[in-house]
């Protein structure tokens, strides 16, 4: 993948903390209440352009931290670079690493290990890394959430439009988007609508 290295992988833990409230606040409820009238009660997270896996084991604390007994989700992560995807399926960061991470998160989902920590089994048994090019159809679909933060960025005006067409085909109705903040839908023709919520802006796909 030596063709991919000039591509940003920069990432951290918890990155866009505001993304993690209106999770909480307002993307959660509402699934939940979507869902629960059909006798759904699993998730489906999308993270594209996961990088080293900072971005999937967040969301994976996160969901395990607020989603009620009985709430199931499961995180594909994707990422073009084989290289990124190694370190995050092996789940091992290092003391710099896990900055951003609260402590109590830390205690609870990670173990010290030497120079660094390893993610729980149970949380990375939540997550199937996956190498993909989002400039081509993943086939998957019925995505309730898609996290794709600073990736779209680095594409070309057409190239972003068509990623967000092809993610478009890949949430279930009713579902939500959730991109980079110097990242915007603003000018594209998509079906997304734009959601300003009190912790942050988001985009949902109603139909
Ligand atoms: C700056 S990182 C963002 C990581 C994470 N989403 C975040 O916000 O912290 C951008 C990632 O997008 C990936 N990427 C770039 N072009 C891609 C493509 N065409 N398909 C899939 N991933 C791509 C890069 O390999 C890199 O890991």
């Amino acid at each position: 993948m030596a063709d991919t290295e000039f591509l940003s992988n920069l990432t951290r833990f918890f990155r866009n903390q505001a993304h993690f409230d209106a999770l909480e606040h307002f993307v959660i409820p509402e699934l939940m209440k979507i869902k629960q009238t059909m006798g759904n009660t699993t998730i489906k997270i999308w993270s594209a352009g996961c990088s080293t896996g900072e971005e999937p084991y967040s969301i994976a604390i996160f969901l395990s931290e607020i989603l009620p007994p009985l709430w199931k989700f499961e995180i594909v992560a994707s990422d073009i670079s084989l290289k990124s995807l190694a370190v995050g399926k092996e789940g091992f960061y290092s003391d710099t690493q896990i900055v951003g991470i609260p402590d109590s998160y830390l205690k609870k989902y990670l173990d010290k290990v030497d120079g660094g920590y390893r993610v729980h089994a149970d949380i990375m048994s939540k997550i199937r890394f996956d190498c993909h090019n989002l400039q081509t159809d993943s086939l998957q679909r019925n995505f309730d959430i898609v996290f794709c933060r600073n990736v779209i960025i680095y594409f070309d005006e057409a190239a972003q439009a068509a990623v967000i067409g092809r993610f478009w085909e890949s949430m279930a109705a009713k579902s939500f988007l959730f991109i980079g903040n110097s990242e915007t839908l603003f000018g594209m023709n998509t079906g997304f609508e734009f959601v300003k919520t009190e912790w942050a802006t988001l985009y949902r796909k109603f139909t």
